[in-house]
């Protein structure tokens, strides 16, 4: 008995195929069903549209998966977003590039997925070893350089170049387009971000950090100003050099922890377009058994969210009340999904308690003003949590101690 094959059956399975493997859908049934019913109703708008034969329907077109996502935020009261478009580009371009509708503000919108190296050089400026040095030492810390391999890191650091600013010089306007990444080596800097038309200031950096890859990332104008409030020193990254490896970089960590983010309760009250931003400024680091992650008393610039293996918190205590002499008391234990960290950022104080790795354990860390920027919506939750260590202290020691004082 011969069974004969449907027309388009082959084509149609292809293509659901290649999404599937593309988008690695954690629940199949629920994206197979989106899938089709998109399929069906684009096929339906298109032949609404007349019998144009090359745009006519025919079974395995790529569905686009974007305007739905657009679709559901402007349903939610919400302007369609660059972000969110750039974003779901990124993810989908390979399929279904004609529904990138954005103008970029900036010429040379990037695509990860397309190789560039090929068209433009890649940029050099020359270095001195004292020089590369002083630059090898002011990146060390920076989070977005940390999930970097050694060739793309010898990349930027190729392609960085000194910058010497004076005090009171703009080096970054407001709603300008984006130019450089900057990473400070030395000096402080006063950002100011324009509420309601006035300009307002919102923070500083202090001879350590970076600043200016939203602008980059996102393809959005500078979102804040910043202005040097002392001589100072910075080393700059270039638009190109930078969208090339940090936003290429970006999208393969969005694919990788895209679907750990969801599951995070802290992270609930965030829009999906949100979420996605704090992957963009996350980064991994990996602990050995007993390494030391925080100390207690420590100024504090980073948050962890712990991805694998455990975390011990513990607090100094003195052994009795006349001896000097401390010991570190377990107080609580982090696993995959949760998160510390976030009191001392919280509350402007130093560490509160110390944190040890038990095995080997990955976090994802976040540095203070990504958390200041994106965590603001999650501040809820997380006051909710500080107002139970104090509970948890009273249960563990009996008496209250400088914790009370921390969370007031
Ligand atoms: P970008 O928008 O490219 O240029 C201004 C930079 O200021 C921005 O990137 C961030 O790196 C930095 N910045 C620091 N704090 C803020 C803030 N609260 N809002 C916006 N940008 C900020
Ligand atoms: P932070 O003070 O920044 O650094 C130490 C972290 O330990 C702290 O933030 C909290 O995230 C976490 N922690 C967990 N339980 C407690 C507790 N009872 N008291 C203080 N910190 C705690």
């Amino acid at each position: 008995m011969s069974i004969e094959i449907p027309e388009g059956l082959t084509e149609l399975l292809q293509s659901f195929t290649v999404e599937v493997l593309r988008n690695q859908p954690r629940d199949l049934l629920e994206f197979a069903l989106q899938y089709f019913t998109q399929l069906k109703e684009s096929e339906t708008k298109e032949a609404s549209f007349g019998n144009d034969q090359n745009s006519a329907p025919r079974p395995g077109k790529a569905v686009n998966f974007i305007d739905e996502a657009m679709q559901i935020d402007s349903e939610n009261g919400e302007e369609e977003d660059d972000d969110d478009e750039e974003f779901i580009g990124r993810l989908t371009a390979p399929v279904i590039n004609r529904f990138i509708r954005r103008a970029s503000v900036c010429a040379e919108a990037f695509n990860p997925d397309e190789d560039e190296e090929d068209k433009e050089p890649w940029v050099t400026h020359p270095k001195t070893d004292e020089q590369r040095q002083r630059l090898q030492e002011a990146c060390r810390d920076i989070l977005l350089f940390k999930n970097l391999d050694a060739e793309e890191m010898s990349q930027v650091l190729d392609a960085m170049f000194e910058k010497f600013c004076t005090e009171g010089e703009h080096i970054i306007d407001q709603d300008d387009d984006g130019d450089n990444f900057y990473v400070i080596e030395s000096g402080t800097f006063n950002i100011f971000v324009k509420v309601d038309g006035t300009e307002k200031l919102v923070g500083c950096y202090d001879n350590r950090g970076s600043f200016g890859e939203l602008a980059l990332m996102y393809n959005t104008p500078r979102a804040a100003t910043i202005i040097a409030t002392s001589p100072g020193a910075l080393w700059c990254l270039d638009r190109l050099t930078f969208r090339r490896i940090i936003v290429k970089n970006n999208a393969k960590k969005r694919k990788l922890y895209e679907a750990f983010i969801e599951t995070l309760p802290l992270l609930t009250s965030l829009e999906l377009s949100e979420r996605m931003k704090v992957v963009d400024v996350i980064s991994t680091k990996v602990y050995s058994d007993s390494q030391q992650i925080i100390a207690q008393g420590d100024l504090a610039d980073c948050f962890y969210i712990v991805e694998s293996g455990q975390v011990r918190i513990t607090i100094k205590r003195s052994r009795t009340k006349k001896e000097q002499e401390e010991e570190d008391v377990d107080i609580a234990t982090c696993s995959r999904g949760q998160y510390f960290g976030e009191l001392a950022l919280v509350t402007n104080k130093p560490r509160a308690a110390s944190a040890y790795a038990v095995g080997s354990v990955k976090c994802l860390v976040m540095d203070v003003k990504a958390f200041e920027r994106l965590l603001g919506p999650c501040m809820d939750i997380m006051k909710r949590n500080i107002a139970n260590y104090e509970e948890q202290l009273v249960t563990l020691f009996g008496s209250s101690t400088e914790i009370e004082q921390q969370s007031a």
